[in-house]
């Protein structure tokens, strides 16, 4: 499986004008082996045929906010899937809380403030996974990066061309994604303490998983939108 942050990027231009009053349509887009999409909630229900019977019936659990996300996030799974040519198959909720993809596929969701952004790659070997996570750029307590990262991971982020607040929400993005790609891989629900950011070089990390597994993550940034992708 073989990313492209140019995909990211232009996932993130989809994201922010979604995350505009009324939201827009649904966007979909297929960059080398990866299918992504974003679905906004903020203008209404999600487009029909986008969400399963089944998804419907688990959506019943949740409320408000939380089950509109929920049937957003769901969408965008299914149309980033459908982009890799992949049949609707219901994604129920997995042991970890994750959304399970169908067989064959790695795939990942992720909703905030009434956006939705997914991606779906095809397996080049059994047990791949992927993690996205989307994080909107508020003036956060810069605190919080030295909450969120250990001293080396701070030295790295300071070589990089980010101001702080935006370091603690690139930060919080790659470590979101890395946990949602490495959780599935180990059947393990893993927090911030299990993942430290190796080095960052422009905007790819070498991201190191407590266990010894390493993944590749890629960031994009388009204010006040933060993504990353991990696998
Ligand atoms: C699991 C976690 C990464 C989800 O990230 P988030 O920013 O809360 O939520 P997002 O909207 O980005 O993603 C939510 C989606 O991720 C997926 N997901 C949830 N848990 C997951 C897991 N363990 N593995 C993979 N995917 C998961 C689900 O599809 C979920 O959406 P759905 O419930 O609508 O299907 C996050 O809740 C977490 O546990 N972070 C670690 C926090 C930590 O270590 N805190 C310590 C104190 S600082």
């Amino acid at each position: 499986m073989n990313g492209d942050r140019g995909a990211l990027e232009i996932a993130l231009e989809a994201v922010e004008r979604a995350g505009r009053p009324g939201g827009c349509e649904p966007w979909t887009c297929r960059v080398g082996s990866w299918s992504l999409a974003v679905v906004s909630c903020a203008a209404g229900p999600v487009p029909a045929g986008t969400v399963l019977d089944e998804e419907e019936r688990i959506s019943t659990a949740f409320s408000g906010s939380r089950r509109a996300e929920f049937l957003a996030g769901r969408a965008a799974l299914r149309l980033a899937c459908r982009g890799v040519g992949v049949a609707d198959i219901a994604v129920p909720i997995g042991a970890l809380g994750q959304a399970v993809p169908p067989r064959g596929v790695a795939a990942c969701l992720t909703h905030k403030r009434g956006v939705a952004l997914a991606v779906a790659a095809l397996h080049s070997m059994p047990g791949d996974s992927i993690g996205v996570d989307l994080e909107f750029v508020s003036s956060r307590n810069t605190r919080l990066l030295e909450r969120v990262l250990g001293p080396a991971e701070r030295d790295g982020f300071s070589g990089a061309d980010l101001d702080p607040v935006a370091a603690v929400h690139v930060c919080i993005a790659a470590k979101e994604a890395a946990i949602k790609a490495a959780s599935v891989r180990v059947s393990e629900r893993l927090r911030f303490a299990d993942i430290s950011i190796a080095t960052i070089s422009g905007e790819t990390l070498r991201i190191q998983v407590r266990g010894g597994l390493a993944l590749t993550g890629v960031f994009a940034r388009k204010p006040p939108w933060v993504a990353a992708l991990a696998w």
